[in-house]
Parts: C-alpha cells; structure tokens; sequence
C-alpha cells in the first residue's frame, strides 16, 4: 500500500504529524505492506525518526545517474543513503512535464542497479470505444520495461493508474470489474514477454482515486496486490481506514 504525498504537505511539521498519525495505524497491521513516499527535502528527517520496521520509504522519483553535475537532481544512492527502498518511476504527472518510456525505462533500469525497487507507472489518458487504450498500456508498459532482465523482473511493481481516475472521488475512479480486466491483461502481456515464473512474481498496483468507500470492492474484484494513494493519503484517517480494509481482506 503505497501512500504518494505529490507535493505536499508544505511543512515538515505537518509532513510528521501525517506520518505518525499513519504509523499508529500502520504498526497495527501484520498482512500490509506499507510504503510512504514523501516528498524528497521530507524523506530524510522521516526515515531517521522512525525506528520501526513496518513502513518503508519510496521516493517519487530519481535521475539515472549515480553522481556528478546534475543540477536539480537527486540521485539513487542518495535516496538509498536515507533508507529509501521503493522509487516511483514514469508517474503519470512526470510524464506530462515531458517525461517519456525511454527516459521512464533509464530510470528503471537506475533503481534496480542500486539494489532499490522501481513502482512503474503506466495508465492510459482516456478510453474510447475502440479499445485502442489496451495498444497504448501494451506499448508504455513494454517501452517502460524494456531494458529490465527476465532475472530481474520478479522484483518490479507495476501501477496501473489511469489518468482519468486520478484525483477524482470514489465515484469517479475504476470499479473493481473494469480493473480486473485490465489486471488480467497486464499480467498476460508480461507473461508474453517474460518467463512465467518470473513474470507471476510482479505485484500490480492500482491508483487513482483509491478512498475508503472503493478500497473493498477495487480489492475483492480488481484482482490487484495494493494500491497506490494520492489525496486520500494525506489524511491519516483516511488512510488508515483504507488500510484496515485491506488488512482484513486479505
Ligand atoms: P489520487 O492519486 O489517489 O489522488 O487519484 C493517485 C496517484 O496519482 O498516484
């Protein structure tokens, strides 16, 4: 269960207050995975506080170098250094600042050299009729994935997050029908592309819109290993509710 804070909250102070109001829920689970990613300046501070082993950080992402002259940039092994295990790669609001499947697939290829764990974003912008948005998700997610070994697959999560359900409401997102199709066939072109041994081992993720009225049916329907929060995260509550729904479905 990823929790992606964007750019927020504007403080630290704030940014910890989140965090512990999660942690308190969080340290209660056995079954769920939790994964916080907080914005870089607030990685750091967070990752030293916390003593406990039940939340891991994510990054929301990364250059493909390790070091040098890269003005802006934060780079693998300084998220690694600040105990940062999982990094968000080709989230759809990177891509819209210019980010496209080749620099997503350099980037992918960066996290898992560093020993860290790529989350890969692909979702398509809009659905028609035609279902030509099936083509769009084959393609991104192939591309995004391109210079990952079959080895090395079993370790990568993949986030299905269509744009159109991002930032909506509960009522606006996917239901728990339309994303089991589109699990299913995300687990089938990958099992086309890689071994299936390998291939069965990649968690799919779903975002957008994930509250706590959706989170059961996305969950017992969607067939999906977790999901990726964006708003509904930055309320510990809320979050915690979302948690606790999985907790006992799963
Ligand atoms: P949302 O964001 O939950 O606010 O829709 C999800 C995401 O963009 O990762």
């Amino acid at each position: 269960m990823v929790a992606n804070w964007k750019m927020n909250p504007t403080t630290y102070r704030s940014a910890r207050a989140l965090f512990d109001g999660i942690k308190a829920q969080a340290s209660k689970l056995t079954k769920v995975e939790t994964v916080i990613a907080p914005s870089f300046l607030h990685i750091q501070p967070l990752s030293n506080a916390y003593k406990g082993k039940k939340i891991a950080f994510a990054a929301q992402d990364v250059y493909v170098e390790q070091e040098g002259s890269y003005t802006g940039e934060v780079s693998p092994l300084q998220l690694k250094d600040v105990k940062v295990r999982y990094v968000i790669v080709g989230h759809s609001e990177r891509r819209a600042m210019g980010e496209n499947d080749s620099v997503v697939a350099a980037k992918v290829r960066a996290v898992l050299d560093n020993g860290l764990v790529p989350i890969v974003c692909v979702g398509e912008k809009e659905r028609n009729d035609q279902g030509t948005y099936l083509t769009f998700i084959k393609k991104q997610l192939i591309a995004s994935l391109k210079d990952v070994k079959e080895s090395e697959v079993g370790s990568v999560v993949v986030a299905y997050e269509p744009l159109w359900a991002i930032g909506r409401s509960a009522e606006d997102a996917m239901d728990g029908h339309e994303l089991h199709q589109m699990s299913l066939y995300i687990h089938k072109i990958l099992i086309d592309e890689y071994t299936h041994k390998h291939a069965q081992n990649i968690r799919i993720l779903y975002g957008g819109s994930v509250e706590p009225q959706n989170t059961e049916e996305l969950l017992k329907e969607g067939n999906v290993d977790g999901f990726l929060v964006g708003h509904a995260s930055l309320n510990a509550q809320e979050f915690g509710s979302i948690l606790a729904r999985v907790q006992s479905l799963k």
